[in-house]
C-alpha cells in the first residue's frame, strides 16, 4: 500500500481520522524501510547493494547491543547544564516568518545511504497505558483545584499532565485550567482555543471529575492560592496539599511545571499521567486538520521529510548568551536584551565557552553542515519548527545547503493563517503535529518543544530522532574550519558519532537530584512504554 492509499483510507473514516494517521506510523515506517525505490533502472545492481547494506546493518546492530553500556554513557554525558526555558517569559513577539510561494522541487531523490530514514529497532517495546477500569475508579471528591498553567505550550501541556495525576492523588475535581497570555509568546488563547475540550473530559472520564467551571455551591469560596513546591513526590500531595484542599475546599495552583518528581510515582499514576499528554490532550480540530494539510502538501503522495526544532530565536539566544558567528551589532543586541529582562539571573556570560561545552543552540549553518554530513541529499524537505531565525543571514547557511526548507509560513496560505494570528501557542501546536508526524525529527536545542516532540515519538514507536552532540560537533567543525582536519575526516567522524544518537530505547536516566533526572515527558520509559517480556 502507497502512503497516498494509507491516507486516503484513513481519511474516509470521520473523526477517527487522525488517530489512526498517528498509528500508521509504525506501519509506515516498516513499509519506506524494507522497500525503497526499486523501480528504476539498474534496479539490480542496486538490490544487491540493498543486500550487503542490510546485512551490514544487522551485524552493526548486533556490535551495538554489546556496546549498550558504552551506549548508554554516550547519552547519558551530553546532558549537562540545560538551560531552564521557562525563564524566558518577556513580551518580545516573534515576527512571522517572511511570505513566500512553495519552493520549486527538485528532480527525485537520487540515490542515498537507505540508513538515513531507518528508525531505530524498538520490536520489543510496546505502549502500556490502558489500566483496567478497577485501578480507574473515581473517589468521592476531597474539593476542587483550579489550575493555572504556565509557561509556553509545551510547558502547559505537560503541566496539565501532571494536574491530572495530582487531582486523580488528592481525589479532586479538576476545572478547567486556564493558560498563560503572559509568557514569551503573549497569546491571548484559552485552554478551549488550543485543546480539544471534549475529547479532554471524555478520554479522562473514569480517571478523574472535570467541570466546566466551579459548581454554584464553591463558586463564592475564595479559593486557597499556591504554587506547588517544585517537583514534589505524591507523597507532598497526599499530605499537605490534601490537608488544605480538605480544609479551604477550593484550591488554586498558580504553576503548573515541573510540580511533580519524574520518577518515584506509582505506575497507574505514570501511566495517567501519558493517558492525559497523549491521549486526553489533543489539539483543536481546527489545529488538527490544518496540520494534517501541510503534512499532505510536504508528503505530496510519497516524499520523506525532516522537522528540524532550530530554535535559533532572539530571545533564545539572548537568554544563553550564544552569539558565535553574529555580527558585533548581533551581539551587542541580545547582551542589551539579557541585561533588559530582570529575571533573567546570569547577564555576563562567555558565549564561545558555553558553546564549547555543548550548550548553544545549533546555528543554521553548523545544523546544515551536520545533516550534510550525515548523509541526507541536497532535495531532502526540510520542516522548520520555530519562529522567526535570528541574524543578518537567517536561515539562509541551511537553504543554500537545502533548498527544500517550509515552515508554516510559506506552506498554508494566508487565509489558513490568519486564524492563527498573534496566537503563537496555537502556530507551536501546529507545528508539534508536523514535528510529531516527521520522518526524522532533529533537535537543535533541548528545551520544552524538543523534550516534549522526542517523548512523544518514543511513544508512537521510536520514531528517529536525532539528538546532536552538540558538544563533539562543535570541536570538530571549529578543527574543519581552521583547515586542522580535511572533509573527509570531519565527516566520517561526525557519522560515527550520530550513529546511535537516533532515539533509539533506553530507560530514562537517573540523576543525583529530582531537578536533573531526565524529563518523564522527554522519555515516558519506564512507565508508559513496557518491553515485551514484563506486563
Ligand atoms: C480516593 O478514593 C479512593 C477510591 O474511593 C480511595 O481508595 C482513596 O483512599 C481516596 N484517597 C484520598 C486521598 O482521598
Ligand atoms: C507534487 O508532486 C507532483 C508530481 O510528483 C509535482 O508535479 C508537484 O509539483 C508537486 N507539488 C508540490 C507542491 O510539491
Ligand atoms: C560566519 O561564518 C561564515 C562561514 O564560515 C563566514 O563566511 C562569515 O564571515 C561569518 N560571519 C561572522 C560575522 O563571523
Ligand atoms: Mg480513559
Amino acid at each position: 500500500m502507497t502512503r497516498r492509499r494509507v491516507f486516503e483510507s484513513t481519511e474516509a473514516q470521520d473523526g477517527y481520522q487522525f488517530d489512526m494517521m498517528k498509528n500508521n506510523v509504525f506501519f509506515r515506517r516498516k513499509v519506506r524501510h524494507y522497500f525503497p525505490k526499486l523501480l528504476w533502472p539498474g534496479r539490480w545492481l542496486y538490490g544487491s547493494l540493498m543486500i550487503v547494506a542490510f546485512l551490514f546493518f544487522l551485524a552493526k546492530f548486533a556490535m551495538l547491543s554489546t556496546f549498550h553500556e558504552f551506549h548508554m554513557s554516550r547519552e547519558n554525558d551530553f546532558r549537562t547544564t540545560v538551560e531552564d526555558e521557562s525563564k524566558i517569559t518577556n513580551n518580545i513577539l516573534v515576527e512571522a516568518q517572511e511570505e513566500g510561494s512553495f519552493t520549486q522541487l527538485l528532480p527525485p531523490e537520487r540515490f542515498q545511504n537507505p540508513d538515513i530514514w531507518m528508525q531505530p529497532d524498538s520490536a520489543k517495546y510496546h505502549k502500556c497505558v490502558n489500566q483496567s477500569p478497577k485501578e480507574g475508579g473515581i473517589g468521592a471528591t476531597n474539593g476542587y483545584i483550579l489550575v493555572h498553567a504556565n509557561g509556553g505550550l509545551n510547558q502547559m501541556k505537560t503541566g496539565i499532565s501532571d494536574m491530572v495525576a495530582v487531582a486523580k492523588i488528592l481525589n479532586a475535581t479538576l476545572v478547567l485550567p486556564s493558560l498563560d497570555h503572559r509568557s514569551f509568546w503573549t497569546d491571548p488563547s484559552d485552554f478551549k482555543d488550543i485543546f480539544n475540550v471534549e475529547n479532554f473530559i471524555e478520554v479522562l472520564k473514569d480517571d478523574i471529575n472535570i467541570v466546566r467551571t466551579l459548581p454554584q455551591e464553591v463558586a463564592k469560596v475564595k479559593p486557597y492560592t499556591k504554587a506547588p513546591v517544585s517537583w514534589s513526590k505524591p507523597r507532598y500531595y497526599r499530605g499537605e496539599i490534601l490537608n488544605l484542599l480538605k480544609k479551604h475546599k477550593v484550591i488554586k495552583f498558580t504553576h503548573t511545571d515541573s510540580r511533580l518528581t519524574n520518577n518515584g510515582v506509582a505506575s497507574s499514576i505514570q501511566k495517567l499521567r501519558c493517558h492525559a499528554m497523549y491521549d486526553a490532550l489533543r489539539f483543536t480540530t481546527k489545529i488538527e486538520d490544518l496540520a494534517k494539510k501541510l503534512i499532505n502538501r510536504l508528503r505530496n503522495n510519497s516524499n520523506r521529510y525532516i522537522a528540524l526544532h532550530l530554535r535559533y530565536e532572539k530571545d533564545m539566544l539572548a537568554f544563553t548568551g550564544c552569539d558565535h558567528n553574529l555580527s558585533e551589532v548581533e551581539a551587542e543586541e541580545l547582551r542589551q536584551l539579557r541585561y533588559g529582562v530582570t529575571h533573567w539571573k546570569e547577564k555576563e556570560i562567555d558565549g564561545k565557552e558555553r558553546r564549547l561545552q555543548g550548550v548553544c543552540p545549533m546555528t543554521p549553518r553548523e545544523v546544515a553542515v551536520l545533516l550534510e554530513t550525515i548523509g541526507y541529499p541536497s532535495d531532502t524537505k526540510i520542516y522548520i519548527v520555530a519562529g522567526k531565525i535570528y541574524g543578518q543571514n537567517g536561515i539562509g547557511p541551511l537553504e543554500d545547503k537545502f533548498p527544500n526548507v517550509f515552515s508554516h509560513s510559506n506552506l498554508a496560505t494566508d487565509e489558513e493563517l490568519e486564524p492563527f494570528k498573534h496566537r503563537q501557542n496555537q502556530l507551536a501546536a501546529l507545528d508539534y503535529i508536523v514535528a510529531l508526524e516527521s520522518d526524522v525529527f532533529v533537535y537543535t536545542y533541548d528545551g520544552n518543544m524538543a523534550k516534549a516532540v522526542q517523548g512523544h515519538r518514543r511513544f508512537q514507536g521510536f520514531l528517529k530522532t536525532i539528538n546532536p552532540d552538540k558538544q563533539r560537533f562543535v570541536t570538530l567543525i571549529d578543527k574543519l574550519d581552521k583547515g586542522l582536519i580535511s572533509w573527509e575526516s570531519f565527516s566520517s567522524k561526525v557519522r560515527v558519532l550520530h550513529e546511535d544518537r537516533i532515539g533509539s530505547p533506553y530507560p530514562r536516566l537517573a540523576g543525583i537530584s529530582s531537578r536533573q533526572e531526565e524529563s518523564f515527558y522527554a522519555n515516558p520509559f519506564p512507565g508508559c512504554i513496557c518491553e515485551k517480556s514484563e506486563q
